[in-house]
């Protein structure tokens, strides 16, 4: 039998080992470590962590700044490996979680389009054919040429979102990136969220916008801290979510 999650999380901890005093200074730091003064202690980003999403579902992270929602999806991508816990993804992602990655600053937006296209594993032909749809997705026509050191955030972002919606990834991953774009980008990029859905396609998106997450996704999965507090039904969990100054 086929299994049904796309994506499997199961007991997932990520730490991060940090210096437990500050250090101003690279020869501080040096000094300190050699006279063992400095002592580290472990910071715990992602604490047992468990969910899955169904081929198809759009889940939404929700939490506050810090609760882990970044680190999560970073897992899920496979761009951070778990302290411990595991991970199954059954099918090909396409991350679009810091502004930039997988970008050249010094290239131009053309040149990016076939950069980022190799990260993700599609060869220069296969960019080439989706070069004017993401062109005409991004409404980059006249800067397609620029490096994009000179574009704005938003003009990032639409490259970008451009990109991982071009090629029909089975899993789209978004991190919180649709915000720097102005409120008719955004629409666009919901309309195209939407109709990836339709086609099957299964996302996890993380926003600080509740309302986005309210009108984009079937189930949410909230965070604090790194734990898990609630996961289920859109409106019950982002009901408790701004409830939460009262509890
Ligand atoms: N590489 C790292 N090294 C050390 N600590 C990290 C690292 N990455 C994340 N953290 C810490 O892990 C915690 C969770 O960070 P994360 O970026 O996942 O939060 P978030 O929920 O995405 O927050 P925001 O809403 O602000 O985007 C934070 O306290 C952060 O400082
Ligand atoms: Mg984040």
């Amino acid at each position: 039998m086929e299994n049904d999650n796309i994506i499997e999380l199961r007991n997932v901890f990520m730490k991060f080992r940090m210096a437990s005093q500050r250090v101003e200074t690279l020869k501080e730091f040096v000094i300190r470590t050699l006279k063992r003064q400095l002592s580290f202690e472990d910071f715990v980003a992602v604490n047992d962590v468990s969910f899955d999403v169904k081929r198809g579902e759009v889940v939404g992270l929700i939490g506050l700044n810090g609760s882990g929602k970044s680190t999560t999806l970073k897992i899920i991508s496979g761009i951070l490996k778990p302290s411990s816990g595991s991970v199954v993804i059954r099918g090909k992602i396409s991350p679009l979680i810091e502004l930039g990655a997988g970008f050249d600053f010094d290239l131009t937006a053309r040149e990016n389009v076939f950069l980022n296209g190799a990260v993700l594993g599609y060869s220069k032909k296969e960019m080439l054919e989706k070069m004017d749809e993401i062109i005409e997705f991004s409404e980059l026509h006249d800067f397609m040429d620029t490096p994009i050191k000179n574009f704005s955030s938003g003009m990032v972002a639409r490259l970008a979102f451009a990109i991982a919606t071009q090629i029909d990834p089975e899993i789209l991953i978004v991190d919180e990136i649709l915000g720097v774009g102005d409120f008719l980008f955004q629409q666009k990029c919901e309309q195209r969220i939407n109709k990836m859905m339709s086609g099957g396609t299964t996302v996890v998106i993380v926003s600080h916008s509740i309302e986005q997450i309210e009108r984009l996704c079937d189930r949410v999965v909230w965070l604090d801290h790194g734990k898990v507090v609630m996961i289920g039904d859109t409106h019950e969990v982002c009901a408790q979510y701004r409830n939460m100054e009262n509890r």
